[in-house]
């Protein structure tokens, strides 16, 4: 079910291809693990749908294969066989959501079958879908944070990796926790990347089982 990472480094180093919407700031954190040794891993291509995503000037930034891939005029399916076919070429094993607003189709999701990570900026099953920030102020909780999970067929609901609570201030605004948030995001996701790759995590019903090799960054 997932990748086996032992052997020769160079030969076995998992392939990343990541997938945003936005500015990339998750993808610039990962790629900086991947460039300091944290991360045993390659990105090998940025994938966006937004001709103006920051996503695709981090990755030119660091010299990772990137492509904007227009969504007019393609149905879901028919957008989702092109991303299919772009991570195929570049022989992806473990595809990284960041920022990534669209919903993935049922055939990507069973062609990378628990191979797909995403971060959400709320702690799961809390405050799904857009703007977790100002669903965490309206709610009125004290705690919010940042969850990685699995991708399956329904939104932000996959088995969880990893989450790191961040607390709601009472003078925030939905700038201030998003700002929080996000400085907790940076350091959460190349972190469950990590021991997702190193920990040979299994599946027990929805419980992902994990080890956890050192992964203080
Ligand atoms: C991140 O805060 C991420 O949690 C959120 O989008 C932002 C992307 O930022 N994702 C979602 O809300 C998904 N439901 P980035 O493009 O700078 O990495």
């Amino acid at each position: 079910m997932f990748m086996s990472c032992g052997g020769s480094e160079e030969r076995v180093l998992p392939k990343i291809g990541v997938i945003s919407s936005g500015r990339g700031e998750n993808l610039r954190h990962i790629l900086k693990a991947v460039q300091s040794g944290y991360l045993k891993a390659r990105v090998v291509i940025v994938l966006a749908n937004q001709p103006d995503a920051g996503a695709l000037q981090i990755a030119r930034e660091y010299g990772v294969a990137s492509e904007f891939i227009d969504p007019a005029g393609s149905s879901r399916q028919e957008y989702d066989q092109i991303l299919l076919e772009r991570l195929g070429i570049a022989n992806v094993d473990l595809v990284v959501l960041t920022g990534y607003m669209r919903l993935l189709s049922p055939a990507f999701i069973s062609r990378y079958k628990n191979r797909i990570l995403n971060i959400h900026p709320a702690l799961l099953p809390s405050f799904k879908g857009v703007d977790a920030f100002s669903q965490a102020l309206q709610y009125g909780v004290c705690w919010t944070g940042t969850t990685i999970h699995i991708v399956d067929e329904d939104m932000d609901s996959g088995p969880i990796v990893y989450q790191v609570p961040v607390p709601v201030r009472p003078d925030d605004t939905r700038e201030t926790l998003k700002a929080r948030i996000q400085r907790t995001e940076y350091r959460a996701y190349p972190r469950a990347i990590k021991m997702f790759l190193e920990g040979r995590p299994r599946l027990e019903g929805r419980r992902l089982l994990i080890d956890r090799p050192d992964t203080v960054l």
